[in-house]
């Protein structure tokens, strides 16, 4: 049993605040952080090998993905058994030593907590199938043939086709809101709030600081399994992300109930301090704001960042929008292992390195906890898959869409065979990255990106200002750059393709931080600031001139 004592480091943390507020959080894709043992998989021991990075880095939490026993159809995602480790990522006595070692860092550990859905290997779903009449049936949602036969309803997996398969011994269907290897779990069904109850404290016993929660808005579906509103056509060889996308999710995502499940969790996990942080895709502001009102879940991610092409309107839009209506709730990515990483979203190259590195700036301002999904501080593009798919989604739907492997290649970490992320043939291919894409290359290079987010980190470290004082906007006249003022910080996000001045209203700043490499941003003459296109600056009051 893990338990060290943690060393405090959030600089400018008030005690009596919980542990997050201020954090960084750092997304680790275990299958392809950091291999020990060359089998190709990455595993807990190789997270442990590089926790001085991360240190150095200047994250304060680190997330990991599933690391439990399960047939990998959903890499991880489809769980066997929640409260063990998978051999092909460890042991439990791994998960120990990385506890401890990153809390003698003074690192948090966040788990992924995967509660929509089981793997069709779980005990209870082999269980259920076995015994229609059995205890365990009602843990699942299972419903007969519409009445002309067929699915009982219109209800579309996320990864293509029904979300409904046939269970032919007993004629009845079973959902999966994702594989038929990820049948869903039935939220109604006390048990299943009970058992879930206890994997949270069994890892909180291991010493865990957090969880984050896959699906968060998908586990209690409408209790008649009534039909949801189509809304546009579904048309042959479409990504299944766009039919599933084709439908208003009225009766399947995003119920009131919910929430219930979370005040639950929450008298679990806050007791003893531990962040629960949901995967909530909710439409709106105010539907994402519910999941995060005082007593459920700690944050929610804003997703809507990753899965947008370069779109500034759009983005400061949202951004506004979502900040407003949970101002501390909201925990800002920009990616993670779902979705095309940002350099490449967002134009490729220097640009999508310079709108990267722009977006964060602003990210790191808004009051809840950012997260960096692996690789970003290196601003890396998608890696480039030779030899075909890996993803489910790609490899279900050939041809429809390029899924979701381009994010998830291995870290490079310097320039020997496989970027130094194994001795062993990765469990998916990319290509080799150069020098300058390596964590090795760019610590060498003091104008690389890492170095960049490095001092960002810092930055908002000494000035906590930037993430506790109230947030006032300053009103700027074009919509492609928000400007934002919290005590003795300024933030002017220049996301529009020309210079742009603002004025902050007041005179004697000083730049602190600027996400553009290179820029030289002088002192602002007045109360006005002048910042160069797609980029971000950071400003702090300079007392000695006011
Ligand atoms: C979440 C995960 C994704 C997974 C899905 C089903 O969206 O982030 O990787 O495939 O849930 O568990």
């Amino acid at each position: 049993m893990t338990g060290s004592a943690l060393e405090e480091t959030t600089v400018g943390r008030d005690l009596a605040e919980p542990w997050w507020r201020g954090a960084v959080g750092y997304e680790i894709y275990v299958r392809s952080f950091a291999d020990s043992n060359g089998d190709g998989v990455g595993d807990l021991a190789g997270i442990t090998g590089r926790l001085d990075y991360l240190s150095w880095l200047g994250v304060d939490a680190i997330w990991l993905t599933p690391f439990y026993p399960s047939p990998g159809h959903d890499h991880g995602y489809d769980v066997s058994d929640y409260c063990a480790v998978s051999p092909r990522h460890g042991t439990l006595e791994d998960f120990d030593v990385l506890v401890s070692e990153a809390h003698r860092r003074g690192l948090r550990v966040m788990v992924d907590i995967v509660p929509n859905h089981t793997s069709i290997e779980h005990e209870w779903f082999a269980r259920a199938r076995r015994y229609p009449d059995g205890p365990d049936r009602d843990r699942y949602l299972w419903a007969f043939p519409a009445s002309g036969g067929g699915p009982p309803n219109n209800w579309r997996s996320h990864f293509g086709g029904p979300a409904w398969t046939l269970d032919e011994a007993s004629s009845q269907y079973w959902c999966h809101l994702f594989l038929p290897e990820q049948p869903d779990l039935n939220w109604r069904n006390p048990a299943v709030r009970d058992d879930f109850d206890s994997i949270l404290e069994w890892w909180m016993d291991r010493g865990v600081d957090g969880f984050r929660v896959d699906v968060a808005h998908g586990l209690v579906k409408d209790a008649e399994l009534r039909d949801n509103p189509q809304i546009a056509p579904i048309t042959e060889g479409m990504d299944p992300f766009d039919a599933f996308n084709a439908f208003e999710h009225r009766h399947d995502m995003d119920q009131s109930e919910n929430v219930e499940v979370f005040r639950r969790w929450n008298r679990v996990c806050a007791p003893r301090e531990a962040m629960l942080l949901g995967e909530v895709n909710a439409p709106w502001p105010d539907r994402q704001s519910r999941y995060v009102e005082p007593g459920a879940l700690d944050q929610a991610f804003f997703l809507q960042a990753a899965f947008l092409d370069w779109a500034p309107e759009t983005l400061l839009t949202m951004v506004r929008a979502m900040h407003d209506a949970a101002p501390q709730g909201i925990s800002w990515v920009l990616s993670n292992h779902d979705r095309s990483r940002p350099v490449s979203r967002f134009g490729g190259g220097e640009t999508g390195v310079r709108r990267s590195l722009a977006a964060s700036t602003l990210f790191m301002a808004l009051g809840g906890t950012p997260f960096l999904f692996q690789g970003e501080e290196l601003a890396l593009p998608d890696g480039v898959l030779s030899a075909g798919f890996h993803d489910p989604v790609s490899v279900r739907n050939a041809g429809a869409t390029s899924g979701r492997d381009g994010c998830r290649t291995p870290m490079p970490w310097d320039s020997s065979p496989y970027n130094g992320f194994s001795t062993g043939d990765p469990w998916i291919d990319s290509e080799l990255r150069p020098p300058e894409h390596t964590v090795e290359g760019q610590q060498a290079d003091p104008d690389a990106p890492l170095h960049r987010y490095r001092s960002l980190l810092a930055v908002r470290r000494e000035h906590p200002d930037m993430w506790r004082a109230p947030l006032e906007w300053i009103e700027t006249a074009d919509p492609q750059v928000v400007a934002l003022r919290r005590g003795t910080i300024a933030v002017v996000a220049n996301l529009s393709g020309r210079r742009a001045s603002v004025s902050l209203g007041s005179p004697g700043w000083e730049p602190v931080f600027a996400s553009q490499e290179g820029s030289r941003l002088d002192r602002p003459a007045h109360d006005a600031v002048s910042v160069p296109a797609e980029s971000t600056v950071v400003l702090a009051q300079d007392h000695r001139r006011t």
